[in-house]
């Protein structure tokens, strides 16, 4: 039940903003301090997370390689799998951040009685995690009509191509269905699939949790709860917040209140949890380097310059003696004592 704790955290969020802001002199809290602190901890947290990673020194030359590496001009390189130049390092990493490839290549291994091992494909976490991730990135996308003025043409067509069924009024989204799908998937999968459920944390449910949490708040808001919400209070109170000069209208609707809380959660939680895989895949040094490691000396940064390197011939110039009376062989023997001579 590691997930419970995760529904309880949510629900608790959901009251302490849904009843809060209705405390008289809240809703500036709710409406401006919180995602005020909130966005200032996403930049400031997000920006501290890339620059520790940019600095830890990469000791060894670690691309992920899964394909024939650069060799003998008749032996076909494999330029995606096992890139060496940084044109195909970036060719790579595209393909992993648009159309996260390497989730495609994923597979299920099981035992079967005999005992016999079978691997085969499996794609639906690429099928759900690509929904996920695309009807979120749309949502954001079209969540910019709040924030600038006047709405422009790209704006209004994505949002006429997402709404491109004409279903209801408010017309409905498909980003809005495809992000539940796609996070009720993403959950269904941490608890039926064994070996998932096994390794999954709080921290692996929470973001999911808060995440469903906030697209049902939102579609709440938009095609339920149309009437306890004031839009264009709403339109104002954002611009408001990124022209830094807010101002709160007299009826925002608790929803709303319960929506931008959520957000805030979720902003401020982001850089401290796995979510900074946003972030961070750009900086993992098995995605981000090339393998040319024949062609081009790694030298660990790790390396203190006053540490001059210690050769065996020198080691040896060092103990050889020591090395030949407690009767280790030597590759150069001692010079002849003078008396010998
Ligand atoms: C992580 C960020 C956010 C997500 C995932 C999200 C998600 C959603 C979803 C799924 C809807 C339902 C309708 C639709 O699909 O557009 C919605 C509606 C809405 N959201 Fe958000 N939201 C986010 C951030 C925000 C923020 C920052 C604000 C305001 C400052 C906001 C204000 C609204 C409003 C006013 C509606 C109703 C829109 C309408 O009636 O057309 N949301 N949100």
């Amino acid at each position: 039940m590691k997930y419970a704790f995760s529904f309880l955290a949510v629900i608790a969020l959901i009251l302490i903003a849904g009843l809060g802001s209705q405390i008289p002199g809240m809703h500036y809290l709710f409406g401006v301090a919180i995602p005020y602190l909130a966005i200032m901890l996403f930049v400031g947290g997000f920006v501290y997370r890339i620059i520790q990673w940019a600095k830890s020194p990469v000791p060894f030359s670690i691309p992920t390689t899964c394909g024939q590496a650069a060799s003998l001009d008749f032996i076909k390189q494999d330029k995606l799998d096992c890139p060496t130049k940084t044109s195909e390092v970036v060719a790579r990493m595209f393909l992993e951040v648009f159309l996260f490839r390497s989730l495609f290549r994923n597979t299920k291994s099981e035992i079967h009685d005999g005992p016999k091992l079978t691997y085969e494909s499996s794609k639906w976490l690429w099928v759900f995690g690509l929904l996920f991730h695309y009807s979120f990135l749309v949502i954001v996308i079209r969540h910019m009509r709040l924030f600038i003025e006047p709405i422009p043409r790209w704006l209004t067509a994505i949002e006429g191509v997402d709404a491109m069924l004409q279903i209801g009024a408010p017309t409905l989204y498909l980003s809005s269905i495809t992000l539940l799908i796609g996070l009720l998937f993403l959950f269904a999968r941490r608890l039926m699939n064994r070996q998932v459920r096994y390794i999954s944390l709080n921290n692996d449910y929470f973001p999911l949790v808060l995440i469903f949490a906030i697209a049902v708040t939102g579609i709440l808001m938009r095609y339920f709860l149309r009437t306890d919400i004031d839009i264009i209070n709403i339109k104002n109170l954002a611009m408001g917040l990124v022209t830094f000069s807010p101002v709160i209208g007299a009826k925002i609707g608790a929803i709303f209140y319960i929506h931008l809380f959520l957000v805030s959660i979720l902003l401020a939680y982001f850089p401290f949890s796995k979510l900074m895989h946003m972030g961070g895949v750009f900086m993992s040094p098995t995605r981000n380097m090339a393998n040319d490691s024949r062609a081009k000396r790694h030298i660990n940064p790790w390396n203190d310059p006053n540490i001059k390197p210690h050769s065996y011939a020198g080691y040896e110039d060092e103990f050889r003696e020591f090395m030949v009376e407690a009767g280790i062989p030597v590759e150069k023997e001692l010079p002849a004592a003078k008396d010998e001579v």
